[in-house]
């Protein structure tokens, strides 16, 4: 029997004409080839890229980026998303499929064996010799990724076909590598990985922003006496919601397994159109019971900075792409951030400051008011120049759940704001006293018997704790230089946009 990787590999693809069929062939030979355990093993090109010796037989499939044929060979860019870089092939005239490898456009996926061998052009070490050059979907010339740049915003209008572009590629590697960095970090401190659930019943931040979950059909809801709708009467028998923070699980489960974090999707119905919202996001809470606002503020700065130290030594070609096209200043941004401590202020020394500043904001700065965005960025990129810890905050502006501090006025709150951004974590020390956090839960306008569970907490082992939420698109925008939340996460949901 012949080996199968002596048989060719257009088999496994199906031909070109198998689309005729309406792909049944191309399912079935795919399919039965890939049963065969002889089956030749692809390899990324960045492995064929890293390989440190010439590969007598090597397969590599990926997407078209550029073709250009010269006398007796034409030569193909490959490019699999491994990398960012392009894989080189030497397509000679000499392949019983030549004329149409000279069709060849771009946006199209071949599959091509042959042997890599150091490259005699400049720019790559090796490149593909190829012997057989499948093509497994051919492209047209309405493809919209071309080879010149595009802008952003186009970008964005085929975020299906984004990925396929350097600068997203790159971008969503990073977003993978600052992913498991996540769980690196808490798995090497011993945290517990804690799935908060999505659908809720409680508004952690109380702010009124959450996307209504419902099976009632709005043509035919049930009404309540009032002539409101009769929620009661809902799936779950009860009004419930998208999460907008694993918090207040997570705090249930930090006060039985000591430290918790959890890493999902998190959603917001806040109708803020700005750079930095998404209404879909994901966030990092890790919450550590016995810990107080100091420790908590440790973790931040040790969590932020360990995630910006991943970036920093990840791929040096990404990086290098997101100095040259996307913020000059990244590099040196970064190390800065992982060379100094964080500045940590008061919020009443941050108003004071930023009153004394001179600076016409066009949001005044008054004590009792939430910083608003360009605060956040003046003290950070041209009071301190560095991230900032702002913590005591006054208590009306923040949520229920914060401890109150003894000077009555304000609470155990924590904004970790960085260059560039503004805030990237919130947390604070949680209210551990229950007659202390019924009366906050009250203050708030809330009916402490909605959060029965939650003072249970409190009423047997309570415990001194503490976390925070961190905005993984926030971090990603500031390791990337990326300036638009919409560019950092695959499928951008925000007011307006829920297309893909
Ligand atoms: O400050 P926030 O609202 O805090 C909480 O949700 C707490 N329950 C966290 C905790 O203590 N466990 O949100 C935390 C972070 C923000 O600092 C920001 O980075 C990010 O989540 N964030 C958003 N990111 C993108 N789009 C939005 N609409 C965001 N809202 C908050
Ligand atoms: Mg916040």
């Amino acid at each position: 029997m012949i080996p199968a990787n002596r048989r060719g590999i257009a088999a496994r693809y199906g031909s070109i004409n198998a689309r005729d069929d309406g792909g049944a062939n191309f399912l079935f030979s795919f399919v039965a080839e890939a049963l065969h355990e002889n089956v030749q093993k692809p390899i990324s090109v960045r492995a064929a890229l890293a390989s440190t010796a010439p590969l007598g037989s090597a397969l590599v499939q990926g997407w078209v980026r550029t073709r250009r044929d010269a006398k007796a060979f034409s030569f193909l860019e490959v490019n699999d998303g491994s990398c960012l870089r392009n894989l080189q092939v030497i397509a000679p005239a000499a392949l019983a499929n030549y004329a149409e490898v000279q069709h060849l456009i771009t946006g199209a996926s071949v599959a091509v064996r042959g042997s890599l061998v150091a490259s005699q052009g400049q720019g790559q070490k090796w490149e593909l010799s190829a012997e057989e050059v499948t093509i497994v979907g051919p492209s047209d010339a309405a493809y919209p990724l071309q080879k010149k740049g595009h802008t952003p915003e186009f970008l964005r209008e085929i975020a299906h076909l984004r990925p396929r572009s350097n600068l997203f590629g790159a971008v969503f590697r990073m977003r993978s590598r600052l992913a498991f960095a996540v769980h690196r970090f808490f798995n090497e401190r011993e945290f517990v990985y804690l799935h908060a659930p999505i659908i809720t019943g409680s508004d952690c931040e109380g702010a009124g922003e959450m996307f209504r979950v419902t099976t009632i059909d709005p043509a035919a809801a049930p009404k309540a006496p009032d002539g409101s709708v009769d929620f009661s009467k809902d799936f779950f028998g009860r009004p419930t919601y998208l999460t907008v923070s694993g918090q207040l699980e997570a705090e249930a489960f930090a006060c039985a397994l000591s430290r918790v974090y959890t890493f999902g999707p998190t959603f917001r119905a806040e109708n803020s159109n700005t750079s930095r919202h998404a209404s879909e996001f994901w966030m990092i809470e890790p919450e550590m019971a016995f810990c107080d606002l100091a420790g908590d503020m440790d973790l931040a700065e040790d969590f932020v900075k360990a995630l910006i130290r991943e970036a920093r030594t990840g791929s040096a070609e990404d990086l290098e792409l997101f100095a040259k096209f996307v913020d000059k200043e990244l590099i040196a941004r970064l190390d800065f951030v992982l060379e100094r401590p964080f500045q940590r202020v008061s919020y009443a020394e941050a108003v004071k400051l930023l009153a004394e500043s001179g600076k016409a904001f066009e949001h005044p700065v008054a004590y009792g008011t939430n910083l608003q965005s360009e605060h956040e960025r003046y003290l950070t990129e041209v009071v301190f120049k560095c991230p900032v810890t702002l913590f005591n905050y006054p208590k009306e502006i923040k949520p229920f759940y914060m401890r109150l501090n003894d000077d009555d006025k304000t609470v155990t709150a924590m904004d970790v704001l960085v260059p560039g951004i503004g805030e990237i974590v919130g947390g604070s020390q949680r209210e551990e006293r229950p007659d202390f956090l019924e009366a906050s839960i009250r203050r708030h306008g809330l009916d402490p018997a909605d959060y029965r569970w939650y003072l249970d907490l409190r009423r047997w082992g309570t415990v001194p704790h503490a976390g925070f939420g961190l905005g993984f698109e926030r971090v990603l925008m500031f390791a990337t230089g990326v300036s638009n939340i919409r560019d950092v996460i695959p499928f951008a949901r925000t007011p307006g946009n829920a297309a893909f």
